[in-house]
């Protein structure tokens, strides 16, 4: 574990309140997806916490869709975890059926990958949710977490930014990126159901743009291009005009605003992410220009090509900013990392790793 996820996984800690660790304890936790880019820094954080939190078991369920990630062996050696390689729409889910804590990760986040695989990430979002919950329903749980996200969105109008849990969306239902966004959308659509119908503590997550320690750098996300980019010691390549705006949330401000969600234990619907700095993708390659030249001498330039993806910008939104007023208020959630920062620190624990594999 690199020094900086050491102090990542301690910040999410240190995030937490009295009572939210307290309602860590004595819970098995569930988590889909686990071996994703999201996953990395909660796991690392539940192996690091998990005897002072009381937390009995961790399983973890994953199809390796992206390979399987060195980090996910390592964790084979710590007896509180039980990792399943299979597929959430159809493994078997008796191992976790003492879960209090359901997290429900299992999909496919990068644009680029969910227009390969359309049909898979519908079903984990649609299928595999429908699953855990008929599963969980007439079990004592503390609360299910279902990750949907900020695309369901969809490109919202200027008086929408930052945009607020109450906006229902601007979405395209038949385009290229409407197998991810529709399936996240009909996904809340069955929490909401489910907790009328049945009364489930279902709590909705709709994470914005994260980075960070765990992101796999070809993963094909900007903030994994640009880091790919500056390892290889390559100019930055922008694949559009660059004038689209995002705020960039650090990965261990992802993971604490999660557990906040996770902890809540009612029915919910949240944005976490950062609502600083908004961005335009020009100004983040700049960001990432600064902070290598000061870091490493890193010389290279900034650039703009036509991806090989023929939709790689179709439908894409122009402006991405979160109103975090309901995650402030009711969670107490307030990401500490600015973006400049989180750069520093994405690259530092990635030349970490490169320098520990030479
Ligand atoms: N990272 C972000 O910025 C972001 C933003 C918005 C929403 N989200 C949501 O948060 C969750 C986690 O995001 P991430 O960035 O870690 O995603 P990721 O794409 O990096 O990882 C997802 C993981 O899910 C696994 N998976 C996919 N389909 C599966 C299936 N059918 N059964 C079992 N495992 C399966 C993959 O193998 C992978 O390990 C996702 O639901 C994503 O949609 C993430």
């Amino acid at each position: 574990m690199t020094r900086i996820v050491q102090e990542d996984i301690q910040r999410i800690y240190e995030g937490l309140s009295e009572t939210e660790r307290h309602t860590l304890s004595g819970k098995t936790v569930l988590v889909t997806g686990y071996a994703g880019s999201l996953g990395y820094l909660l796991m690392q954080f539940l192996r690091t916490y998990g005897d002072s939190l009381g937390i009995p078991r961790v399983v973890g369920i994953d199809n390796f869709q992206f390979g399987r990630p060195v980090w996910a062996d390592e964790l084979r050696s710590d007896p509180r975890f039980q990792l399943i390689e299979g597929d959430i729409t159809a493994c078997d889910l008796s191992p976790a059926a003492d879960a209090q804590l359901i997290l429900h990760m299992a999909s496919l986040a990068s644009p680029v990958y969910y227009r390969l695989h359309p049909i898979e990430t519908i079903d984990a979002d649609v299928i595999g949710l429908r699953r855990l919950l008929d599963f969980y329903k007439d079990r004592k749980i503390h609360s299910l977490l279902f990750f949907s996200t900020s695309e369901i969105y969809g490109n919202p109008a200027p008086d929408q930014i930052p945009t607020p849990e109450t906006y229902f969306g601007y979405v395209n239902t038949s385009g290229p990126r409407a197998c991810y966004d529709e399936s996240k959308r009909f996904g809340e659509t069955l929490c909401y159901n489910y907790h009328h119908q049945y009364g489930m503590p279902l709590t909705v997550i709709r994470p914005f743009n994260s980075f960070g320690p765990g992101l796999r750098t070809n993963d094909q996300r900007v903030v994994a291009d640009f880091a790919s980019n500056i390892l290889k010691n390559e100019d930055l390549i922008i694949y559009s005009d660059g004038k689209a705006t995002r705020t960039f949330c650090y990965a261990s401000d992802t993971v604490t605003g999660m557990l906040k969600c996770a902890l809540y234990g009612a029915y919910g619907i949240f944005n976490i992410g950062s609502d600083q700095e908004e961005l335009s993708i020009d100004g983040l390659a700049q960001f990432y220009h600064d902070v290598a030249a000061e870091r490493t001498g890193y010389q290279g330039r900034i650039c703009y090509r036509t991806h090989s993806d023929v939709h790689y910008l179709t439908d894409n939104p122009q402006r991405r900013r979160p109103d975090l007023s309901r995650a402030r208020t009711l969670l107490h959630y307030a990401p500490q990392i600015d973006t400049r920062q989180g750069i520093g620190r994405y690259l530092e624990h990635l030349l970490e790793m490169e320098g520990s594999h030479t």
